[in-house]
């Protein structure tokens, strides 16, 4: 799988050994549940999400290059949609509270979704996020993507139903918005 690298961080597969710095944030109360999964229990709870969930293709470590740890996850999830042409994937991502405001998880999914349409050939990017999640709202906003339907969802994990706000890209719509950057 891709190495993928952004003026702050390495994106690259998750391993075993990055347990115990997935522990470290998604212990964290703020973390899973505002993304629809509750915190993890253990670091051999984190292991098992590394070796279930974070090994799917094209999921990636964020690791912070100043410290060398893991403090994100981020990537396609491999969910499908039919409303708008693909192919298409969707991003998802949750980052170590520690490092929030900084602008990081912007920068890695601008990285991301590159990837996306450039090396895995997408034609549309969905994105989503829970009522209420402002944060990652923000980043949606930032990164290019376009609102298009709300609906309300089981959230499985949580044992809860949430609305949940949908948004995509079109490869067009990124490449539009690069040829005007320059
Ligand atoms: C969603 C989440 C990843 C957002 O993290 P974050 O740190 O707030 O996001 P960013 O790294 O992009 O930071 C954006 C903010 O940092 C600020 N910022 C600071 N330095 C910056 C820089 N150099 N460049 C850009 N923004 C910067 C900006 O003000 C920006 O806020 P604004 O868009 O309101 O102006 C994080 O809150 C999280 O992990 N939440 C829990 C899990 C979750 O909700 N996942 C998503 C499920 S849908």
């Amino acid at each position: 799988m891709a190495e993928l690298e952004t003026k702050r961080l390495v994106l690259r597969p998750f391993v075993d050994g990055d347990a115990e710095d997935v522990y470290a944030y998604a212990k964290d109360s703020r973390v899973g549940p505002a993304a629809g999964w509750p915190p993890h229990t253990s670091v051999e709870n984190s292991l098992e999400i590394i070796r279930t969930v974070f090994s799917a293709p094209n999921v990636f470590a964020l690791v912070d290059r100043e410290s060398g740890k893991v403090i994100g996850s981020a990537g396609f999830v491999g969910r499908h949609r039919t409303e708008l042409p693909g192919p298409d994937d969707e991003l998802g991502y949750a980052l170590s509270p520690e490092f929030w405001g900084r602008g990081l998880m912007s920068e890695a999914a601008r990285k991301l979704i590159r990837f996306g349409f450039e090396d895995l050939g997408l034609h549309t990017i969905w994105c989503n996020h829970y009522e209420g999640n402002e944060r990652s709202r923000r980043v949606i906003a930032a990164c290019g993507f376009h609102y298009r339907f709300s609906q309300e969802e089981a959230v499985e994990l949580m044992r809860e139903r949430r609305m949940t706000h949908y948004y995509a890209q079109s490869r067009e719509d990124w490449a539009a918005r690069q040829a005007v950057r320059g």
